[in-house]
């Protein structure tokens, strides 16, 4: 009998992954102008790689997005999240190696086909953009370029992806919502901050009280000493009550006390997934941020001071898009209010039993 299986041509390599197709797309601007540029070869290569990974990288968040959006959130779904972002991670870290490459082409090099590019640019790339705007990076974050919308460069198909991508639910906006709703956070007998906020007290007022036994401080180094412990307590402040002033938090209280509860007691066997859960976050946001820094030092290389081809102040502009174009920055600053392990207030017996893992002496009665 034969099967359907038997009845397909077999799968032939080239067919599958569409070679004839993927490297018919290579065109020399250069060669078309009749003038052909060695070098303009390695540029069409390395930026279609950067694409094909910038697909795989939203493929990725397709998921990690998908599986988010399903409450309640089950194990088995954020152990796949948290693959899911490592692995986009491991992209981002791939990708910057790709630089290396393009910088065997010399600054003399890309000059014989670089004007034939303008007003092309990796400005326009609509996956790039895409990426950044699922994670969560906000239109009016951005830097814009002599005051023109990020998009208006930008062909009608691909705006209307920008905004299909705009309207859709933001990464940073769906860990939040999962932070905020951490169990063992706020129960009826235990309320992490406040137990938090008593220790953080507690270990000022032991750091006082060492200030003042201590005989060989001047009197102005004390002084210093028990100013710098009264900003610390306003420093603590932020993470146990939102004021006004405090708008740089993109997270919600509720959210960045639970990543706070879940980075101290990350030695709980149930917090250990969500723990690599930041840290995979955290590392994407540093990913994508040596991403923009190492290209930028490679434009820099490659044209000096001299605008882009996309009409920006190149390097310049660039180089601050590193510092400014940040999305999961609260978790970077959750390392503000960590206290060491030795001033940490136990959990309570009664909610490790509730988390799960607490491993009873069977002998005793
Ligand atoms: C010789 C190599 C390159 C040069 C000289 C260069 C130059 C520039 C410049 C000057 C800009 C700012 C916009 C402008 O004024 O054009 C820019 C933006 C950009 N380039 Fe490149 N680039 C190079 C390679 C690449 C590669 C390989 C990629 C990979 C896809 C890439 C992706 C981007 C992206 C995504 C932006 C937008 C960045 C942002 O606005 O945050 N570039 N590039």
């Amino acid at each position: 009998m034969t099967t359907q299986a038997d009845a397909q041509p077999p799968c032939y390599y080239g067919d599958y992954i569409m070679l004839d197709r993927l490297l018919s797309c290579q065109m020399r601007e250069s060669e078309r102008r009749g003038r052909p540029a060695h070098d303009e070869m390695l540029f069409i290569v390395v930026h279609q790689a950067f694409e094909l990974w910038f697909k795989q990288i939203l493929h990725e968040l397709d998921r990690v997005q998908e599986d988010f959006s399903h409450p309640p959130l089950e194990d088995t779904h954020l152990g796949r999240i948290v693959h899911g972002i490592e692995r986009i991670n491991a992209i981002f870290k791939l990708v910057v190696q790709q630089f290396d490459v393009l910088e065997t082409m010399t600054p003399l090099d890309f000059l014989d086909f670089r004007d034939l590019l303008i007003p092309a640019s990796g400005f326009q790339s609509a996956q790039f953009r895409m990426i950044e705007i699922r994670l969560g990076l906000k239109t009016e974050d951005r830097l814009t370029i002599g005051g023109r919308p990020f998009d208006a460069g930008l062909s009608e198909a691909d705006r209307a992806r920008i905004e299909r991508a705009l309207g859709a639910p933001k990464l940073i906006d769906q860990l939040g919502l999962r932070l905020a709703r951490t169990p063992f956070v706020e129960q009826r007998d235990y309320v992490f901050h406040d137990a938090y906020r008593d220790a953080v007290v507690r270990m000022l007022e032991a750091d006082v009280a060492r200030i003042h036994a201590s005989a060989f401080m001047s009197e102005s180094q004390r002084e210093t000493e028990l100013n710098a412990i009264v900003a610390a307590l306003e420093r603590f402040n932020a993470i146990f009550s939102r004021e006004e002033g405090q708008e740089h938090w993109r997270l919600s209280l509720a959210a960045v006390q639970a990543a706070l509860f879940i980075a101290v007691y990350r030695d709980q066997p149930v917090l250990q997934l969500p723990f690599r859960l930041l840290a995979a976050l955290m590392d994407v946001e540093e990913s994508l941020r040596l991403w923009r820094y190492r290209h930028a030092l490679m434009v820099q290389r490659m044209i000096g001071v001299k605008v882009g081809t996309g009409g920006s102040s190149g390097y310049e502009y660039l180089s601050a898009t590193a510092d400014r174009h940040r999305i999961f920055n609260d978790l970077f600053q959750l390392a503000t209010y960590l206290i060491p392990r030795s001033a940490l207030p136990p959990l309570p017996l009664a909610l490790r039993e509730r988390m799960g893992f607490v491993y009873a002496d069977r002998t005793k009665p």
